[in-house]
């Protein structure tokens, strides 16, 4: 850290100056630190927030980090600034490159999303001594293990609070408040768009169509939902949940995954019947094994999690020591996000302020201490299941569905059965005690083939005890 004079009368003393001179290494009133300057990659919902609170906020942080901190770049291939951003035109460049060698930045702040460009860029960044803050979750669940390796290598800090709950302090709390304790469970309500539409069809009754089609136009989900609604989104999320919480890696692949698109309306309201409401949860589990799942989970209706509605998020946290606790917020929006991406801008300026190097291990552990989890097969995770099949309603329709289940190990907990369809079909509603995923497969794959049962059985995930 440089330090200079207020009044500008004498020129900067160095650091060297200052340690013989016993000065104190703190900036004071007298004394003011250099600018911290950032350079942003990608302006576009999320930058724009940035944008805002560094103009808006501008003498707080000062007073927060004893230095300005300054905007010194904005790298944007399209950005047409909207005025009331207060951008200086000259700070723009579509060069993102040449942005990141710049001798003059300190922290590169990285927004563009995906793969690439962000990747290549964010190396570069880290190579040439900056810092680096991203909200870039599908980068850092492919390829988190490169950038936190190459990050630790320069003593470089990566921040990404904004990645996983936007706006709810979750890495945070994982690698900081909750670092003294061993966790067991983590059940994370962190994409918006599915508990959106999961919230309107259980409180307006809409079918799942219908409300993706609201969704969509409320801005709450995009143009082509694929990622969020299949469930994606929340499985680059829980990699690096598995990480901060468990202190192990796992790329997208390994997590089992299945979005919300096969929820009906149907299910929605047999799961109210049986005092459930549908959520899409990811779930990770330490046992010896880790368990790592994105699917639709019925949770009970006295939950704390089903009172997380519309694009709100929470991460209900099962640790040794604390027992449960919950983190709930804004999951999303310019706003909220940015303050995320604020807060990891503001700690590594204080870090460089300090003279300190590489933030204080960004995941919560050295990244050559985070092994690759042991990953537990869904085939092997015990759960208890709700279960919908369209039945003939004839005699003996329910014994020969139990007795498959019974061969197969699966216990049934209870049985609804409405309205009468001797020529038609009816839905046959089944809830299961705690059976192995591998025997439920087997066990609907022989029902389906029964001449009485039309159709692929549907079948959701039960987590009473969470
Ligand atoms: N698309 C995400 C969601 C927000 O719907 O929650 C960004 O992480």
């Amino acid at each position: 850290m440089r330090l200079f004079c207020v009044s500008g009368v004498r020129p900067p003393p160095s650091r060297t100056f200052l340690r013989k001179r016993n000065f104190p290494m703190e900036p004071s009133r007298n004394w003011v630190a250099e600018p911290v300057r950032i350079a942003l990659l990608g302006c576009g919902t999320v930058g724009e927030g940035v944008v805002r609170l560094i103009r808006r906020n501008a003498a707080m942080f000062e007073r927060k980090i004893g230095a300005p901190l300054v905007l010194a770049g904005v790298a944007d291939r399209s950005l047409k600034p909207d005025p009331s951003l207060g951008l200086d035109a000259k700070l723009i460049t579509r060069d993102s490159a040449a942005l990141v060698m710049r001798d003059d930045i300190d922290i590169v702040v990285e927004l563009f999303g995906g793969h690439e460009p962000a990747r290549t860029l964010i190396l570069k960044a880290l190579a040439a001594g900056k810092d680096v803050v991203t909200a870039n979750k599908a980068l850092l669940a492919e390829y988190g293990d490169e950038i936190f390796r190459a990050a630790g290598k320069v003593q470089r800090a990566v921040g990404f609070e904004a990645s996983v709950g936007g706006g709810v302090p979750i890495m945070r709390t994982l690698r900081e408040a909750l670092a003294g304790d061993r966790h067991r469970a983590v059940y994370g309500i962190v994409n918006g768009t599915c508990n959106s539409i999961l919230t309107m069809m259980t409180e307006h009754g809409s079918e799942f169509a219908q409300a993706l089609a609201q969704a969509q136009r409320d801005g709450l989900a995009e143009a082509d939902p694929t990622l969020d609604i299949e469930g994606h989104d929340a499985a680059h999320k829980l990699c690096l949940l598995v990480t901060l919480a468990f202190g192990v890696r796992l790329k997208p692949a390994q997590v089992y995954t299945e979005g919300i698109s096969q929820i009906t309306l149907a299910d929605i309201n047999y799961a109210r019947e049986l005092g459930f409401t549908i959520k899409l949860l990811a779930i990770a589990k330490d046992d010896g094994g880790i368990e790592a799942r994105v699917h639709p989970t019925m949770i009970p209706s006295h939950h704390l999690l089903t009172g997380v509605s519309g694009a709100f998020n929470a991460i209900y946290v099962h640790s040794e020591a604390l027992g449960p606790s919950m983190y709930y917020g804004q999951g999303a929006g310019q706003m909220p996000t940015a303050t995320a991406v604020m807060a990891d801008i503001l700690e590594i300026a204080r870090h460089r302020l300090a003279g300190a190097r590489g933030g204080a291990h960004p995941l919560g552990y050295p990244a050559t201490m985070v092994d690759r989890a042991r990953v537990k097969p869904m085939d092997d995770v015990l759960c208890e299941y709700y279960l919908r099949f369209m039945a003939r309603d004839r005699p003996g329709v329910l014994g020969s569905i139990a007795s498959i289940l019974g061969r197969n190990g699966i216990s049934i907990a209870s049985v609804i059965q409405q309205g009468r369809g001797v020529e038609t079909t009816v839905p046959v509603i089944m809830r299961t005690h705690e059976a192995r995923e591998r025997n439920l497969k087997r066990a609907l794959a022989a029902i389906r083939r029964l001449r009485v049962v039309q159709g692929a059985p549907a079948f959701i995930r039960i987590e009473e005890r969470l």
